[in-house]
This record gives structure tokens, sequence and C-alpha cells, in this order.
């Protein structure tokens, strides 16, 4: 069985909830998963003056933090991150900026990935976001998996071909889109995907 890592940043929890849906369908395939969060690079001060990051920061001090043993060990990697300024967030951007030794060892190579993610206005930057996000994965020389409106759930979540994305509301920070099953199904295909490279 092909594996599987679910590798995100979420200050409030929006990516972190969308990482657990993905991991409860790659597990429901009898695919393995890993589900890891990318290390908070801000500092303590930035946290704390946002109740919701903070909240979030600590309650999720318990889940692994991602490293590059991660990307080795997968054959697969769904990342999900918000937007900010309508790119990726620079903790993910750090996180990949680290790879260099494994890029040149070819290990980030034919590597199946896909993103999700996340903005707190509807046209704030969910595309920009996965598309830049995915200029890097062709330098990783990833064999990079879309949604495309490859499911019913694409017509009902927001309908984003380059990988489920969500509104969080700047009321409640809720989720205004119901996405769960878009990202069960963008997990299966990921999988589905990765047997066939790699299983
Ligand atoms: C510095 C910063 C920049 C942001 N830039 C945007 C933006 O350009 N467009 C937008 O719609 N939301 C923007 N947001 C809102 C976040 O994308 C939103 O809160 C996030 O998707 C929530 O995800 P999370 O709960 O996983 O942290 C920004 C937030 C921060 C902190």
């Amino acid at each position: 069985m092909v594996k599987v890592a679910v590798i995100y940043y979420s200050s409030t929890g929006t990516n972190y909830q969308m990482a657990k849906w993905a991991e409860q369908a790659i597990i429901e395939t009898g695919a393995e998963a890993k589900v890891v969060r990318v290390e908070e690079t801000a500092p303590a001060a930035a946290i704390a003056q946002n109740p919701a990051w903070q909240k979030h920061h600590e309650e999720t001090q318990d889940v692994p933090v991602a490293h590059s043993e991660d990307i080795i060990w997968a054959d697969a990697i769904i990342f999900s991150m918000p937007t900010r300024f309508g790119n990726m967030p620079s903790q993910i951007k750090q996180f990949i900026d680290i790879q260099g030794g494994l890029w040149a060892q070819g290990k980030t190579a034919n590597k199946v990935v896909s993103a999700m993610s996340s903005a707190s206005n509807p046209h704030g930057g969910h595309e920009g976001t996965l598309l830049n996000f995915y200029t890097s994965m062709m330098h990783w020389g990833a064999i990079i998996v879309t949604p495309g409106y490859t499911d019913a759930s694409a017509y009902t979540s927001g309908g984003n071909p380059y990988g489920t994305s969500v509104t969080q509301s700047q009321q409640d920070g809720s989720m205004v889109e119901d996405v769960e099953e878009a990202v069960k199904h963008q997990a299966r295909r990921v999988v589905e995907v990765a047997n066939k490279v790699h299983g």
C-alpha cells in the first residue's frame, strides 16, 4: 500500500481540519497516512496578538513537526496551507526551501503531490496560492495531481480544480463552503494515482 504524508500549515485551524479529513479518506482506502505540521516560525508576539492563532497553536503542539524524512517516507504528499497575500505562507516556503539537499539527491522526484488552500475572501487568492505552490513542485520533479472536475463534490465546494480550497468566515472563523467531501475525493484521487505510479 502506498504511503501518503499530509503536510500542512494552519494558524487558526482551517487547514488542520482539511488535513484531518484527508487523513481519514486516505486511511479508508487502506493506504498509510501521516499528518505532520510545518514548524511554526512566527514570533510568539505575533501569535499572541490573535487569540484564535494562540489557541490553535497550543492545541496542536502534539502534532508531529514535518521533517525531510517525511518526504523520503512518502510516495505521495498532500499539502494544505492558507493564503498569505496570494502566496504560500512563509512557514511552508521555509519547509520547501530547506529541502535542497533532498532535491539534489533526486529524492523529491516522482512524489505524487497535491495541494489544498484557504482564504478569508472568495476571490482572495485561493487559486494563486495553489499555482504558486505548484511551481515549486515542478522544480521538485513532483507528479502533480489536481482534482479537476472529476467528482460531483467540485460543484458544491466552490469548484476549484487546482485543489480543494475554502473560504474562512471573517465573522466566526468557520468554513463558508462545505468542502469535506471535496477534500476526501482529492485524497482518494492522490492515493489512486500514487498506486499507479508507486504501487
Ligand atoms: C498575513 C496574512 C495575509 C493574508 N492574506 C490573505 C489574502 O491575501 N486573501 C485572503 O482572502 N485572505 C488572506 N488571509 C487570511 C487567511 O488566508 C485565512 O485566515 C486562512 O485561510 C485561514 O486558514 P487557517 O485557519 O488554516 O490558518 C491572510 C492572513 C494573514 C495572517
